[in-house]
């Protein structure tokens, strides 16, 4: 899986005001969009030293190689972090990327969390609102006590959900 950063994830980054920051070292900036965050904790078991809750700014660039802070940000199962390369083309390649369709719509359920959803669909809450998702990853609870319902907040972790 690639978390790197689509046209759409960018342009929600700079069009939204909703916390979301980023972190570079020059060669690779990480962005994290904390509304994402399931709290699975791939990136701190896998990086501490770049990932690190207890720290401020909790994410640390210069804590290894851009390697591998991509290989890490690659197994965030939300795209709560995402990254882009800062070299050459790389920020017109991944918008050309994010330009095309998604070929299909993927579902995967996580142990003990919620539910994600990739591609291009539109969601339907139980008010009947639509909300239309585009080559995004939307989180969707499973727990039941999540208060941004249909999405997780990461209240499974709090609560210890299990399947
Ligand atoms: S969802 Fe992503 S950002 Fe949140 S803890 Fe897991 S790996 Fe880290
Ligand atoms: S599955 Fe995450 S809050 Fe319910």
């Amino acid at each position: 899986m690639s978390n790197k950063i689509t046209k759409s994830e960018l342009a929600e980054i700079k069009e939204k005001n909703n916390g979301s920051r980023s972190y570079t070292n020059g060669e690779v900036t990480v962005y994290w969009r904390s509304h994402l965050c399931i709290h699975s904790a791939n990136c701190l078991i896998g990086l501490p030293k770049v990932f690190n809750n207890s720290t401020r700014p909790w994410i640390n660039t210069q804590g290894a190689s851009s390697a591998d802070i991509m290989r890490v940000v690659n197994t965030c199962p939300s795209r709560a972090l995402t990254y882009i390369k800062n070299c050459g083309n790389a920020l017109s390649r991944a918008e050309k990327a994010a330009s095309g369709k998604s070929p299909e719509t993927k579902i995967q359920i996580l142990n003990n969390g919620p539910a994600l959803i990739r591609g291009n669909y539109v969601i339907t809450d139980a008010d009947g609102k639509k909300i239309k998702v585009e080559n995004e990853v939307a989180a969707i609870c499973r727990c039941g006590s999540s208060k941004k319902k249909p999405f997780c907040d990461g209240t499974h972790h709090k609560i210890g959900f299990t399947d």
